[in-house]
């Protein structure tokens, strides 16, 4: 087969066969198709799409470009979870260890920042020394062990979404629901659990802007998970706004660590947030018989402390420093800190969370070529939301930035990014529903 007749043949709109798109995965995973030609047929794929069975097909080469983890010789049961992408989305650094404390084993392989959009790994890396890279020994043996991995692209597991996700990142084309499909549900494939739940976020801060396709979209994965024998949920959530308050890698760490702790300056949507999915991960793993039944033991296992000591489990098999979860304020400290203030007196009409999510990839919080390192000190705090009335001269946000410069350009971004007006606009949702 020839890479240029097949790049040739998505431009012009056809569809792709299955040997096409299974000879694609397997060469440029190979090495052999360079990155400029794998970065124009996912162009040619943004522009002209995928059929569901095209859809398929790319997700199940994906998962055959390495091994699967199969986890059922130690373990009955296992769980896991992913988000579509957001901004401020740390849900993961929660749930994971609520739903282990709760005794269901969680295996998970997570990604880096995507676009605009932040990554569970480069959160997690604001702590020293953790590591995503695990052999697979290691992500059996931990997940038995102690009931919770948090992995990521290994050359060995769904290695095609490894360097497809880094080519989508610097390419322009992660906003693509074929792309964001396959590449969800490769790994989830891959990483052997036996439930799924999907967070599909939906608004101006992730990659599916309307509900229309959100749902368009949780159908496609759901679908390919119960194909696949894996019991599949998606909810379908809002990110018209950041969720929590803190967006930047250890800023988040910071807010979830507190979360983990019940510590009162929680956000009170990312709480939700993070009930939301944990209760529909232990209903499908059979451990609770409701969602109510399951939001309870949710936070009792905060409550009690058994989910932090989870997490730091986690961490330490992993090699991070738990020094960093016992005094959060040692994670790593921007140059510049200074306020954004509200120039006009007002409601908060709407915020562009694409912008938001820029504003951190710019302050140096995500990436503009493959091999650009990420700052993790760098974000911003902003405790405000859609519908809050607010005076002038009040704090919008606390960013936290390298030098003055990167606080300058930040500020001006934020601004333009919050709409401030005369009308009463009403708290926006939080879900949009449940595709089963
Ligand atoms: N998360 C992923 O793993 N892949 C995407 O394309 C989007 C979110």
């Amino acid at each position: 087969m020839n890479i240029v007749e097949i790049i040739s043949k998505k431009r012009d709109n056809h569809e792709l066969s299955a040997e096409e798109i299974g000879w694609f995965i397997q060469a440029y995973t190979a090495g052999e198709v360079a990155d400029y030609q794998a970065s124009a047929l996912l162009m040619a794929i943004y522009i002209n799409g995928m059929s569901r069975r095209e859809t398929v097909d790319l997700t199940l080469a994906m998962v055959a470009s390495g091994e699967t983890l199969d986890l059922h010789d130690t373990l009955d049961f296992v769980v896991d979870k992913h988000s579509s992408g957001g901004v401020g989305d740390k849900t993961t650094l929660v749930v994971l260890p609520l739903v282990a404390a709760c005794g269901v084993p969680v295996a998970k392989m997570s990604g880096r920042g995507l676009g605009y959009s932040g990554g569970t790994l480069d959160k997690m890396e604001a702590i020293s020394g953790w590591t995503s890279n695990l052999p697979i020994d290691q992500i059996k043996k931990q997940v038995t062990d102690i009931g919770l991995v948090l992995a990521g692209q290994t050359a060995s597991l769904a290695p095609a979404d490894g360097k497809l996700y880094a080519l989508r990142d610097v390419t322009g084309t992660v906003g693509c629901m074929p792309l964001i499909a396959s590449s969800i549900m490769s790994k989830k494939l891959a990483a052997g659990s036996d439930a799924i739940v999907l967070d599909v976020k939906i608004g101006s801060g992730a990659f599916i802007k309307t509900l229309e396709d959100g749902r368009r979209l949780a159908e496609i994965m759901v679908n390919i998970g119960k194909d696949a024998g894996r019991k599949t949920v998606a909810v379908l959530s809002d990110m018209n706004q950041p969720l929590g308050h803190a967006a930047g890698n250890g800023l988040e760490t910071h807010e979830a660590i507190l979360a983990l702790k019940n510590d009162p300056a929680t956000p009170a949507d990312f709480w939700e947030h993070c009930l939301k999915i944990g209760s529909h991960m232990l209903v499908l793993a059979g451990k609770a018989d409701g969602l109510e039944a399951a939001e309870a033991l949710l936070t009792e296992a905060r409550d009690s402390g058994a989910a932090l000591e989870k997490f730091k489990q986690m961490v330490a098999a992993q090699q991070g420093d738990i020094s960093q979860i016992d005094d959060p304020s040692t994670l790593p400290q921007a140059g510049y800190m200074a306020d954004v203030v509200a120039t006009q007196a007002g409601t908060i009409q709407s915020m562009d969370t694409e912008m938001l999510g820029w504003t951190v990839v710019y302050l140096g919080g995500g990436r503009a070529q493959k091999t650009d390192e990420i700052d993790p000190a760098v974000g911003f705090v902003m405790p405000v939301r859609v519908g809050d009335k607010i005076s002038k001269g009040e704090r919008i946000a606390t960013v936290y930035a390298k030098n003055q410069a990167g606080y300058e350009r930040a500020k001006k971004s934020i601004l333009n990014s919050i709409k401030i007006g005369p009308d009463e606009v009403d708290p926006l949702p939080h879900f949009y529903g449940v595709v089963e």
